[in-house]
């Protein structure tokens, strides 16, 4: 059994990031050899090609024509799409079955777009199933440090 899955139930983890250096710092503690990563958002590649020299194969998508000519003409070893990261047919035709996400959206920090980023992290944990999404904002940061996951505290002995 892979660790994120429980009794039959998916355990994503979700590692909410600001900046993309703290974005970049996480590669070195959640990305393995064996690792198959999905980076949406990639732009021209440059932390894709920082994932790929940690896994197994990485393929970077973004909605944007010129972010992907440049990444595939910086980076030729590399795999990257044209294709936007909330139309999920499109990343399923991708054909991978990807352990790690990583998340790199613009306009995707803001307190304003918590919605739009939770329903993207529910639908990618749904349909890919991986062990960890990374994602790179702030308000889903700041949202993780204000949650305490309510446990019942175990009976106290007489
Ligand atoms: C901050 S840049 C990414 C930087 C890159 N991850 C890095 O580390 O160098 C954000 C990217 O998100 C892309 N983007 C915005 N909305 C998107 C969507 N719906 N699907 C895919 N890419 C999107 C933009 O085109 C832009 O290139």
């Amino acid at each position: 059994m892979t660790e994120h899955v429980q009794g039959g139930k998916v355990r994503t983890r979700y590692i909410a990031t600001q900046g993309v250096k703290e974005y970049r710092a996480t590669i070195d503690e959640y990305v393995k050899p064996d690792d198959i990563v999905l980076e949406v958002g990639c732009e021209w590649g440059t932390t894709t090609v920082l994932l790929a020299e940690q896994c197994r194969e990485v393929i970077g998508v973004d909605i944007g024509k010129e972010p992907i000519e440049r990444a595939r003409e910086r980076h030729p070893g590399i795999r990257f799409e044209q294709m936007d990261a909330y139309d999920m047919r499109a990343i399923l035709t991708l054909g991978r079955r990807f352990t790690k996400v990583y998340v790199d959206l613009s306009g995707l920090s803001g307190y304003h777009s918590l919605l739009d980023l939770l329903s993207l992290l529910n639908m990618y944990t749904a349909v890919l199933r991986p062990d960890v999404i990374v994602v790179k904002s702030s308000a889903l940061k700041r949202l993780a440090q204000r949650c305490i996951a309510w446990q019942q505290p175990a009976r106290r002995r007489a």
